[in-house]
C-alpha cells in the first residue's frame, strides 16, 4: 500500500527519494509524488507510476537537502493528480505524507471549514495537515507540539511525515497502526515505511512504536510519545542487502523469488534442526512451550496466501499434533465475536507482518488472554512485535506482490512447530519424526529438481493463456496447494480462477466444465490419489482439459491427462512445499504471455495496511 520516504541529511534529498519511492513500487500504488524544501516548499505529484512522476519533475527545480515522496494506494478519493501525495497545509508552508486512515477526518474537516479552510482534495490526509496548522497558528506552539497535539485528536491509523517551509532544518514523522523506519546516518536521518528505499545507506534503523513521534531537528534526532514523553532510541542492525532488493538478471522479481525458494526453505529451517540427530528447535517460542503443548486448540488467522499457508497447517496440526485447529480470515475473525479461550493458541502469519486485518485479529485475541505466536518474514515488523512468541520465516524480502518464496517458507515453519508439538506430545513415532525430519532436509533439493519444469510449464502455459477460466482441484494437503494456484494465476493474469475440493467439484464448479475448461489437478501418489483419479476421469468424460500435478514416474495419471507435470516424490506431509512450485510458475508464463504487470499487478497492493 502507500509508500512513504523522506530524508534530511546534506545530499541531495531528490535522487534518494525517486530512487526511494522505486524501490517501494512493490508495495502496489497508484500515483506518486514529492515534496522538496529548497527555500520553498516545492510539491509535486503525478497519477499513475513512479516514472510518470520522474518525467513530471523533469525541468523543475529538484534541489534540497530535506524531502520525502509518497507512493499512494487510493483510499479516501479517486486515484488522481489531485488526491496524490503530498498535501499542503492551508498557507502551503505545511506538507505532509502519510499511509493510513483519519476515520474521523470528516467531522474535522466541518469544524475546519466553519473555520475558513478550504480544500483541494478529497483526502481525509489533507484534513490532518489544515488541523495541524491550525493548532499551530493558534496555539502559538512549536510545529512539533502542534503535531502532537493534533494527533491526539485524531482515529484511525497513520504513520505521516512533515515539512515546513519555517522550519527548513526539521522533518517530523510519527505512527499510529503504519509501519514507519529511521535510518540512521551520519548527520543525516533516512525515514521510510519499510527498510527498503534505507538499506543501501545505512544498516542501522529505529523502528518507531505505536504513538511515537521522530523530530529531526539541526541534525539532531528525538523520538517522544504523543504526550511528550522522551524515548531511548533502540537502534537495530538491518539484516538485508541491496542484492536481495534486485532483480539479479531475472526478468522479474516473481521469478527470481520462485528460484529462490529452495534457499528460503532451507533458510527457514536451518538451525532449526538436526535431521541427523533427529533434533528440533524452535527458538522463538521459548518460555511458551509449556503453553503450547497444553493448549486445547489452535486458531490461525492470516489474509490471502498467508491464509492458504495456514490451511495447510492445518492439516499438519491436526495429522501429526492431534489438536483441533481452526483457520480463520483475519477480517473475519476480528469482527465475529469468536469463541477464544486461555488456552488457545492464536498462530498469526504474515509475510510482511502489517496486515492491518492480522493485527486486529491478534489484538482481540490477546485482549481475551490468548496466547499468540506470529510467523512472519519482515523482522521487526508490527505483527511480530504485537504477539507474545513465534518464529520467523527467513525468506529474505518478497518484492513481487504475488506470494511465493513467502509460503513456502511460511509452511517450512509451520512445518516445523507442527512436529515440535507433535514431538513433545507424543503424537507421532519417535521414527517417524525422525524420518519426517529427515524427508524436510531433503525439500530444498526436490524444489530445485522441481523447478526444471519450468520449460515444460512455459509451453502448457502457451496453449492456455487465452483461456477465461480455470479450475484447481486438489484433495487433503492438495487441496490448499490448488486455492494457492488459482490465486497466483487470478491475481496476475487476471484470469478468473477457483479452487476447489476436487470432490466438491461434483457440487457446482462441474457445471462449468466443457472443452474450454482447463482443470489443474493435484494427483501426486498419495493418500487419496484414486479418488483424485475418479475427479480426473469425471473431468475427462465432460471434455474438460485436465493438466495434473503428479508423482514422477507416474503412469496412471498420465495415460487420462492432457498435460503431466511430475514432481519428485515425497511424504505426504511435505508435498505442499513441492506441488506449489509449478502452479507458481503457470502463473507466472501465462501472466508474462498475456502481457500483464507481473510484479505490480493491477490494483493490488503487497501490503495491505488498511482494513
Ligand atoms: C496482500 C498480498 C498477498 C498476501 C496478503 C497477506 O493481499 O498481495 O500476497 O498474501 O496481502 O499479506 P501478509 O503480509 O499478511 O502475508
Amino acid at each position: 500500500m502507500c509508500g512513504i520516504v523522506a530524508y534530511i541529511g546534506k545530499r541531495e534529498a531528490y535522487p534518494i527519494l525517486i530512487k526511494g519511492l522505486q524501490r517501494l513500487e512493490y508495495r502496489g500504488y497508484d500515483s506518486a509524488g514529492i515534496a522538496l524544501l529548497n527555500g520553498a516548499l516545492s510539491v509535486y505529484k503525478k497519477a499513475g507510476k513512479v516514472s510518470d512522476l520522474a518525467e513530471f519533475v523533469k525541468d523543475k527545480n529538484l534541489t534540497g537537502t530535506v524531502g520525502m515522496g509518497h507512493t499512494r494506494w487510493a483510499t479516501h478519493g479517486e486515484p488522481n493528480d489531485r488526491n496524490a501525495h503530498p498535501h499542503y497545509s492551508e498557507s502551503e508552508t505545511l506538507a505532509i505524507i502519510h499511509n493510513g486512515i483519519i476515520e474521523n477526518y470528516a467531522s474535522i474537516k466541518e469544524e475546519l471549514m466553519k473555520r475558513g479552510h478550504t480544500f483541494r482534495s478529497d483526502t481525509d490526509t489533507e484534513v490532518l495537515i489544515h488541523l495541524i496548522e491550525d493548532i499551530y497558528k493558534h496555539e502559538q506552539v512549536e510545529l512539533e507540539e502542534a503535531v502532537r497535539l493534533a494527533l491526539a485528536e485524531v482515529v484511525g491509523a497513520y504513520a505521516i511525515v512533515i515539512l515546513s517551509k519555517e522550519s527548513p532544518n526539521e522533518l517530523i514523522a510519527a505512527r499510529k497502526g503504519s509501519p514507519i523506519v529511521v535510518g540512521v546516518g551520519k548527520d543525516e536521518y533516512f525515514i521510510a515505511s519499510d527498510a527498503t528505499p534505507i538499506v543501501e545507506y545505512t544498516k542501522n534503523v529505529i523502528y518507531l512504536n505505536d504513538g511515537e513521534v521522530a523530530i529531526v531537528k539541526d541534525s539532531q534526532l528525538v523520538i517522544k510519545t504523543i504526550e511528550n514523553k522522551i524515548k531511548t532510541p533502540y537502534i537495530q542492525e538491518l539484516e538485508i542487502h541491496l542484492e536481495m532488493l534486485e532483480k539479479g538478471g531475472y526478468a522479474h522479481f516473481m521469478l527470481k523469488e520462485i528460484y529462490e525458494q529452495p534457499r528460503s526453505i532451507w533458510d527457514s529451517m536451518r538451525g532449526r534442526i538436526d535431521a541427523k540427530r533427529g533434533r528440533l528447535k524452535l527458538g522463538g517460542i521459548g518460555e511458551y512451550e509449556k503453553k503450547f503443548v497444553q493448549a486445547d486448540r489452535i486458531i490461525i488467522v492470516a489474509c490471502g496466501t498467508s491464509w492458504h499457508a495456514g490451511l495447510v497447517a492445518e492439516y499438519l496440526f491436526e495429522d501429526l499434533a492431534r489438536i483441533p485447529v481452526e483457520v480463520e480470515y483475519a477480517s473475519e475473525f476480528r469482527y465475529r465475536n469468536p469463541v477464544i479461550h486461555e488456552s488457545d493458541i492464536v498462530i498469526a502469519i504474515s509475510q510482511s507482518g502489517e496486515t492491518a486485518d492480522t493485527l486486529a485479529a491478534i489484538e482481540l485475541a490477546k485482549a481475551r488472554g490468548a496466547t499468540i505466536f506470529g510467523v512472519c518474514n519482515v523482522v521487526g515488523s508490527s505483527i511480530p512485535r504485537a504477539t507474545h512468541a513465534g518464529s520467523y520465516t527467513h525468506a529474505g524480502p518478497e518484492i513481487g506482490v504475488a506470494s511465493t518464496k513467502a509460503f513456502t517458507a511460511q509452511v517450512t515453519v509451520l512445518t516445523l512447530m507442527a512436529l515440535e508439538l507433535a514431538g513433545r506430545k507424543g503424537t507421532v513415532a519417535e521414527s517417524r519424526l525422525h524420518a519426517l525430519l529427515n524427508e524436510l532436509d531433503s525439500i530444498p533439493g526436490k524444489v530445485e529438481q522441481t523447478l526444471k519444469v519450468n520449460d515444460a510449464v512455459k509451453q502448457i502455459a502457451g496453449k492456455f493463456k487465452d483461456a477465461r477460466n480455470f479450475l484447481y482441484l486438489g484433495r487433503g494437503y492438495g487441496f490448499p496447494v490448488a486455492l494457492e494456484g488459482a490465486l497466483k494465476l487470478k491475481e496476475i493474469s487476471y484470469i478468473h480462477a477457483e479452487g476447489y475440493p476436487a470432490a466438491e467439484m461434483k457440487h457446482g464448479p462441474i457445471a462449468l466444465i466443457d472443452e474450454a475448461m482447463p482443470v489443474v489437478v493435484i494427483a501426486t501418489r498419495h493418500s487419496s490419489y484414486e479418488k483424485v483419479v475418479s475427479n480426473i476421469q469425471e473431468v475427462k468424460a465432460r471434455k474438460g482439459k485436465i493438466i495434473a500435478i503428479v508423482t514422477e514416474g507416474d503412469e496412471i495419471v498420465r495415460k487420462m491427462a492432457d498435460y503431466v507435470i511430475e514432481i519428485p516424490d515425497t511424504d505426504e506431509v511435505l508435498v505442499p512445499l513441492v506441488s506449489v512450485i509449478p502452479l507458481q510458475l503457470l502463473a507466472y508464463h501465462i501472466a508474462v504471455m498475456r502481457g500483464c504487470n507481473v510484479d505490480q499487478p493491477r490494483n493490488l497492493a503487497k501490503s495491505v495496511t488498511v482494513e
